[in-house]
């Protein structure tokens, strides 16, 4: 495979779920140039529904992609669940996954049950989540109704979950923030918003392709949220926690990741 230089962005070069699952989601270290990024929002999804800290009638995760880890940590809580993404190859391949077909994840799975202390067992998870997944429809959380398809037209959510969605569907902060108002109308007042993501990067890989970011700071995230109308509970990130990666840029040039649980404020 040559190497690709071009940064690209999702609505113009279709996403691999098969590449990405075994990139980043094959097991919990990853790659070593990775650091310890995806344990930290592993270890903060499970934190964020713990004992049921959040729960409701209705989650919806935006921009899911082929991995619903995110949902699979919130699902004990929540009586019916929607996964969403932009790509329909996603949405295909987390259709074979509910259904059967395609069975992925396994180490990751595994070690959310481990640090969940949960009294049932990894199969029995992943069937209550199948279970109550009522939805996978197509969402572009750019547009003022994000996900527009039924049977969820119109519905406002319990919570919403997000991991390293927004900062790739933007292309810049002024898109950024119109990506969080639209998110935002799909969560009721006083409903929470459980976010991860990449700070200060720029791309990400997937196999030869390279997808944008954009480039965000911590302090601009936190002004971002408050000023469309959410209380931010917790703000982690990773470097502060989690040993800091490496300084190689093959996978992605990220500096640093936080994990954000807020809540929208009633007024
Ligand atoms: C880096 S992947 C993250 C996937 C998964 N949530 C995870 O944490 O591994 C980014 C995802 O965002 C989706 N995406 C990109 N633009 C989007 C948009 N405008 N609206 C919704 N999802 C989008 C992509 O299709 C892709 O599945």
């Amino acid at each position: 495979m040559s190497a690709c230089t071009e940064l690209t962005n999702h609505r113009d070069v279709e996403f691999d779920p098969e590449t990405y699952v075994s990139m980043y989601y094959s097991t919990v270290a990853g790659e070593v140039e990775e650091g310890d990024i995806l344990k930290f929002f592993l270890d903060g999804f499970n934190h964020a529904f713990k004992a049921g800290a959040i729960t409701g009638a209705k989650l919806l995760d935006i921009g899911t992609g082929p991995t619903p880890h995110t949902p699979f940590c919130a699902a004990p809580w929540f009586d019916e669940i929607t996964l969403s993404d932009f790509s329909e190859k996603n949405l295909e391949f987390l259709q074979k996954w509910k259904d059967g077909t395609v069975s992925h994840m396994g180490p990751i799975f595994e070690y959310l049950v481990q640090i969940d202390n949960s009294r049932s067992c990894t199969e029995e998870r992943l069937d209550e989540l199948k279970r109550k997944i009522k939805a996978i429809v197509r969402c572009d959380v750019t547009q003022s109704n994000p996900v527009s398809s039924t049977p969820v037209d119109g519905v406002v959510f319990d919570a919403i979950t997000s991991s390293l969605c927004l900062d790739v569907a933007s292309t810049n902060l002024e898109d950024y923030v119109e990506s969080v108002r639209n998110l935002s109308s799909l969560l009721k007042p006083g409903g929470h918003l459980v976010l991860c993501g990449a700070l200060e990067c720029t791309f990400y890989r997937v196999g030869n392709i390279r997808y944008k970011n954009i480039h965000i700071t911590k302090d601009q995230l936190q002004d971002i949220y408050q000023k469309e109308g959410f209380e931010i509970l917790s703000l982690e990130d990773l470097n502060e926690n989690y040993a800091p990666h490496k300084d190689e840029t093959y996978y992605s040039d990220f500096k640093n990741a936080f994990f954000m649980v807020a809540k929208k404020k009633e007024h």
